[in-house]
């Protein structure tokens, strides 16, 4: 692999764009709509079902040919045919990225190390299918003999996050004799309320872990097997109890059958993984079929990504205008909106994926970087973010550039309700790209004069020129979620190229777990470190007022 070490913000480019942005920063985009009546049809993209309307941003065909440049300067055409063909890219955990392997069809190969990994990932893939299988068709039974109705994916960040989100959109094919339930949160509310809900002898748990060496998820599965065998014996365990890790060794010393265990790979990162046995949860929901179009729809944006031209490549175009915001207009967060119910948690799972990939500050050979990287990602399911912090993007100080996704058509069919939903959708970019002028508040004023309408003028007035990408889906199935998920990765990871930085480590999340273990030993009453005075006030508190159980 190459390790030519290039720093993007000294490429005579990076200027350029700087330059480029404060020649350009003053013009209003209802300028550019106004000049260009086939706006529309330049800046947008059809992929399948997939449609991308990048016309209401910042740009012109200079933007994005510096754009294009500064791809090039990163060398991103040569990281994507790197990770494409398995190169370990994931320098300081010497490990390859391989989510797309997952995606391909069985017929394909791709050998890595001397390795076809395609029949290894089809391998896994059949015999998670014929486990689902078994468990929808009653085949596979609890130990007194019920069919399973109730599933309870136990895991958390990538092992948790993906699935969830993925099994929320596609409900509509779920089966509906089943319920699924996602633990998380290592607080005991959590799991105890989903237990509250659940008949041991109709439950399956999937403990689901690609390290099997998460406290969270580990105390979370001891809970609920001890739960579990206040009605059952250890031999009922294997009937009830599955495992989706990397770690066999660690999958058997918690007691789980090494023949109930789903494998994967290291070259899968966490957040990268529901395309893998990590997505169990959602095949049990949805069934194999439709997991397949899952995945088909993913194998379709990743040949989309690496065989179109930058210029008219979805994930890349992404990058490039988020790279645009963020670095040259100072943009610190990307706000990611819904108009789905069911794509509810979208924003979450995105949010892993792009902050725990690209919030690095050194670069991937270790080198310090002198500016920004990764954005904050946040958002909410529209139109209910309307109502709470859309105020900010219409009239605050801030610039905030948003994707906006809606479906075409709805599952739901209730009245006029999903054309309303469509509405709100569009006149809301519509409206933070417009703006509303003096002329146009006056208009509407006019009734008004003197001190009060000194008052209101300038409070109707809307800056407009907020820039947004809209995203339209034909409908949410399980194919155009696939292309829909796979291409925030690689929009992520066009973005962790021309940063320079490793998408695929994250350092930054082990300190903390380091000094939980350690602040936990202490919470037990064990000698105590050294803390800060802040720290050692709010333990000895703790200490004081705890009862425990
Ligand atoms: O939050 C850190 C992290 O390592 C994530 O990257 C990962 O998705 C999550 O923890 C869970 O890890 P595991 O699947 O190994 O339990």
């Amino acid at each position: 692999m190459s390790t030519d070490r290039i720093f993007i913000n000294e490429h005579p480019v990076w200027a350029r764009l700087h330059q480029h942005q404060r020649a350009t920063r003053h013009v209003h985009m209802k300028e550019l709509f106004a000049q260009d009546e086939q706006r529309f049809d330049r800046y947008s993209l059809q992929l399948d079902g997939l449609l991308l309307d990048y016309s209401k941003n910042r740009l012109t065909e200079r933007t994005l040919e510096l754009l294009v440049e500064l791809a090039d300067a990163a060398d991103l055409r040569g990281w994507m045919a790197r990770m494409r063909r398995g190169e370990r890219i994931n320098i300081s955990e010497k490990r390859a990225v391989l989510h797309t392997a997952l995606r391909l069809p069985a017929t394909a190969s791709l050998v890595v190390d001397g390795v076809d990994v395609v029949p290894q990932v089809q391998q896994v893939l059949q015999r998670a299918y014929q486990f689902v299988r078994r468990v929808r068709s009653g085949e596979w039974l609890g130990h007194t003999g019920q069919r399973i109705r109730q599933v309870v994916n136990i895991g958390i960040g990538g092992s948790d996050l993906g699935p969830l989100m993925v099994a929320e959109a596609l409900k509509p094919y779920a089966d509906p004799g089943m319920r699924f339930d996602y633990v998380s949160n290592v607080d005991g509310q959590h799991l105890a309320q989903v237990l509250a809900t659940c008949d041991p002898a109709q439950t399956l748990f999937i403990v689901a872990s690609k390290s099997f060496a998460t406290p969270e998820t580990l105390l979370n599965a001891q809970a609920a097997r001890r739960w579990f065998l206040q009605s059952a014996t250890e031999a009922d365990i294997a009937r009830h109890f599955v495992a989706v890790s990397t770690n066999e060794p660690a999958v058997r010393a918690f007691g789980i059958d090494p023949a109930n265990m789903f494998g994967f790979w290291d070259w899968v990162g966490g957040r990268y993984s529901v395309w893998s046995a990590i997505g169990l949860p959602v095949m049990l929901q949805i069934g194999p079929e439709h997991f397949a179009d899952f995945l088909a729809g993913g194998a379709r944006m990743d040949q989309h990504f690496f065989e179109t031209p930058l210029l008219r490549n979805i994930p890349v175009l992404l990058g490039l205008i988020g790279i645009w915001y963020n670095t040259f207009y100072g943009a610190h967060t990307h706000a990611i909106m819904p108009y789905d119910h069911g794509l509810r948690r979208l924003p979450a799972h995105i949010q892993q994926m792009d902050m725990e990939s690209n919030g690095k500050r050194v670069g991937r050979y270790g080198e310090r970087l002198d500016f920004d990287t990764g954005p904050v990602i946040w958002g909410e399911e529209g139109v209910n973010s309307q109502h709470a912090f859309f105020q900010l993007l219409h009239q605050g100080t801030r610039l905030v550039p948003c994707d906006f996704i809606v479906a075409m058509n709805t599952h739901y069919p209730l009245g006029d309700q999903h054309r309303v939903l469509v509405a709100n959708c569009l006149a809301q970019t519509e409206a933070l790209m417009r703006g509303k002028t003096e002329a146009e508040v006056l208009q509407e004023l006019a009734h008004l004069s003197g001190d009060e309408l000194d008052i209101l003028l300038p409070q109707k007035l809307f800056p407009g020129n907020q820039p947004s990408n809209t995203i339209a889906l034909d409908k949410v199935t399980p194919y155009n979620l696939g292309m829909l998920l796979a291409m925030y990765e690689h929009k992520v990871f066009v973005q962790g190229v021309i940063w320079g930085v490793n998408s695929f480590d994250q350092w930054g999340v082990e300190y903390g777990k380091q000094l939980a273990s350690r602040l936990l030993d202490e919470l037990h009453g064990n000698q105590a470190g050294r803390h800060d005075a802040s720290t050692r006030g709010l333990m000895q508190h703790f200490m004081a007022t705890y009862h425990a159980e």
